[in-house]
């Protein structure tokens, strides 16, 4: 890296060169880095901050929370809830949307967000993240209401995720393709470590929890069978496998260098469409990842294309380097 351009110039240079990021979004943007940073110190302190350990409630979706899931989402909402540039906020975290207290102003846009990725990997010391999306507030309608969220991702204005691992990193992209800033603690700033993130359009390392395997569908059955076949079976090489059990370790890895990683539908909830949540992490995820030449669908249709009908809709996520996504998809279509 030969001269440091930290977040803020980053997104002040977006902004001049190419009208993407208009001054609220940046405010947006920086105040969310800032509440990341926040949050990857609790992180860092672990046991000493007192922040490891269950909260001993529910979410919404029925899963036991972690101290450290209504931590993260405590420091969301306070750092964006009075600038002005927000109408409301709705989280993997909270039953319903929240809307911005009257006593500030209410900006033009929504932001979505999943504050503690990978929880079951906070105890363990292994990378976990924050993972965030930007709407804009549709017209018309004075007060912010659920209806004003359900966008499909194609519409999103930023994406992006923070993990916390050896390094804090912050990946984000506005639209023109996806760029990588790690966390200077001396300076305590976000600075650019990788600009223009490509994922390779193959690979031989595939992401997924085996564990489930008897629970998959046929077309997702058959591409795992064949990777695991390697080089004597049908693709002719072998695969590698890791899972991380972080959605945004394991996407982090893939816009490194490259993978897919499928969190199918299973047979264990079968009314429901996948685990992974839709606004909170697959349209975000989704778009980053095909802002770096990748491919995200949910078997059938892109995934930036699914209509939302309810906040805290579930799907199935297949995503990654490009043309394994079109195959499996196209093993889907085709069964
Ligand atoms: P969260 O911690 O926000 O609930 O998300 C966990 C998600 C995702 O990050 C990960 O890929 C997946 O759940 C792991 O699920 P399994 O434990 O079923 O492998
Ligand atoms: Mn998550
Ligand atoms: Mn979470």
């Amino acid at each position: 890296m030969s001269h440091h351009i930290s977040l803020t110039r980053y997104l002040v240079e977006r902004q001049r060169e190419d009208g993407l990021i208009p001054g609220n979004l940046r405010l947006l943007l920086e105040v969310v880095a800032r509440a990341c940073k926040s949050i990857s110190h609790a992180v860092n302190k672990g046991a000493l901050g007192g922040v490891l350990g269950t909260a001993d409630t529910e979410n919404v979706q029925g899963e036991v929370q972690k101290k450290l899931d209504i931590i993260a989402n405590e420091v969301l909402i306070e750092a964006n809830e009075w600038g002005g540039h927000l109408a409301g906020m709705a989280s993997e975290e909270m039953d319903t949307i929240l809307s911005v207290p009257n006593r500030y102003p209410a900006g033009e846009y929504l932001l979505l967000f999943d504050p503690l990725d990978g929880s079951s990997n906070i105890d363990v010391n292994v990378s976990i993240g924050t993972i965030f999306s930007v709407l804009k507030k549709p017209e018309g309608g004075a007060e912010v209401g659920e209806q004003d969220f359900l966008q499909p991702g194609r519409q999103q204005v930023a994406a992006g995720y923070c993990i916390y691992g050896p390094q804090t990193t912050l990946v984000l992209t506005v639209g023109k393709g996806v760029a990588m800033f790690t966390l200077d603690r001396e300076q305590g700033s976000f600075v650019l470590v990788q600009e223009h993130v490509q994922i390779p359009p193959d690979t031989q390392e595939f992401a997924i929890n085996m564990s489930n395997m008897r629970h998959w569908d046929a077309p997702v059955k058959r591409y795992i069978d064949e990777c695991l076949a390697g080089k004597e079976g049908p693709r002719g090489k072998n695969f590698n496998m890791r899972w991380i059990a972080s959605m945004v370790a394991d996407v982090h890895r893939i816009l490194t260098r490259g993978g897919v990683f499928m969190y199918p539908w299973d047979k264990r909830e079968p009314h429901k469409p996948g685990k992974l949540r839709l606004m909170y992490e697959a349209n975000p995820m989704g778009w980053l990842v095909e802002q770096a030449g990748g491919a995200a669908t949910n078997g059938r249709e892109r995934i930036l294309d699914i209509a939302p009908t309810e906040l805290h809709q579930r799907v199935s996520v297949i995503l990654g380097s490009k043309n394994e996504v079109e195959r499996v998809t196209g093993y889907h279509l085709n069964a």
